[in-house]
């Protein structure tokens, strides 16, 4: 029988430091220590994050060893996140594997995060169990830093064919969610506000934007010049509305985001949709796609809650992939804050 393979992933990219155990394919671990203390600032803080990272890094990586079962020693390779994402706190990340790569005599390998977010899709439980989309396949890629359409041709080939020109999806529901006076990050209080209300109440309007790009400036304006207005009208419209605005709000950045893809397997005549990344949580996002699912005849993959927001699951998964095609990088490696999928 061939030896197993065994990844140890390491997340760092934002403010999520997390450590992930995988063998063969199969996920043994995924532990994330979340940083509370950008919840105040409504948003994160790089300095603070970096700072953060320092302290968590070497007891979560302790953490997923433990709880995964195996030797330290039976470690295959060390993947981690080389970007895109905040400098200081990738630099974390990246020093810890390298050194720990270094130290046990392994290789290195580098991931894409946005790839990462993808391939979350490929990671199958300790028995074996998954449900990955077939090649190929449109991934809808919507996080806190990014919001793309991705055509994904195989584990490691990958084609942008839309994204974002200005706010992500998630900055849309976190910065829309700050104007309601909600903390950071406010995309899952949105989502628990929007199930008790009624989306169809306030409406605020579509851009018009290029090809399969999308643009989410205008909504937050437009959210802004509403939320002053009726706000000097009656200074408790917000408390008294909270559920129907949300509701209003996630069915507009949802609209947003369907349209798109909805164009994008037109023209692509791919029916394969997934989606992916820290909005796809949301569970109005969630159950459009299975409701479009039954109009288009599409064929979709939503992840598990837990691979949706950054995590460590799918560094090692999209390691693993790699470390197949021995595709390994040295020791001069370095983080890299802007990178496209
Ligand atoms: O993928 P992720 O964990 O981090 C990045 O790579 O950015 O995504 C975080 C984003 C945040 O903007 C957060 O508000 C959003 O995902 N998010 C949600 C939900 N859960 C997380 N947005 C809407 N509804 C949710 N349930
Ligand atoms: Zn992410």
């Amino acid at each position: 029988m061939s030896k197993s393979i065994i990844i140890l992933g390491i997340e760092s990219s934002c403010d999520d430091t997390s450590a992930s155990i995988i063998k063969d394919g199969k996920i043994l671990s995924n532990v994330i220590g979340n940083q509370k203390v950008h919840e105040k600032y409504g948003g994160v803080v790089p300095e603070l994050a970096s700072r953060a990272h320092l302290q968590n890094i070497i007891p979560v990586v302790h953490q997923a060893i433990e709880e995964s079962g195996i030797d330290k020693k039976d470690i295959s390779a060390v993947g981690f996140t080389r970007g895109p994402g905040l400098l200081g706190s990738l630099l974390v990340g990246v020093s810890f594997a390298k050194s720990f790569a270094l130290a046990n005599n392994i290789p290195l390998i580098d991931v894409n995060h946005m790839q990462g977010h993808i391939l979350a899709h490929f990671i199958r439980d300790k028995n074996g169990n998954g449900n990955p989309p077939k090649f190929p396949f449109l991934c809808l890629t919507v996080s806190g830093g990014h919001t793309q359409i991705v055509k994904v041709n195989d584990t490691l080939g990958f084609d942008l064919i839309g994204e974002t020109i200005d706010d992500a999806a998630g900055e849309a529901f976190d910065k829309s969610a700050k104007l309601l006076g909600l903390p950071y990050p406010g995309g899952p209080l949105i989502d628990k506000f929007a199930k008790d209300g009624n989306p169809t109440v306030f409406t605020f309007g579509i851009p018009k934007v290029d090809k399969l790009n999308f643009s989410f400036s205008g909504l937050k304006t437009s959210i802004l010049y509403f939320i002053k207005k009726q706000t000097k009208e009656n200074p408790n419209f917000i408390n008294e509305n909270m559920n129907d605005i949300c509701a209003s709000i996630q069915h507009s950045i949802i609209n947003i985001l369907m349209k798109k893809l909805e164009k994008a397997s037109k023209e692509t005549g791919i029916i394969e949709i997934a989606i992916a990344g820290g909005v796809s949580a949301n569970s109005g996002l969630r159950t459009r796609l299975k409701e479009m699912e039954n109009s288009h005849s599409w064929e979709t993959y939503i992840p598990p809650f837990s691979y949706c927001t950054d995590n460590a699951g799918m560094i090692a998964i999209t390691a693993y992939f790699k470390f197949l095609e021995s595709d390994f990088c040295d020791q001069s490696i370095s983080a890299k804050a802007r990178m496209t999928v």
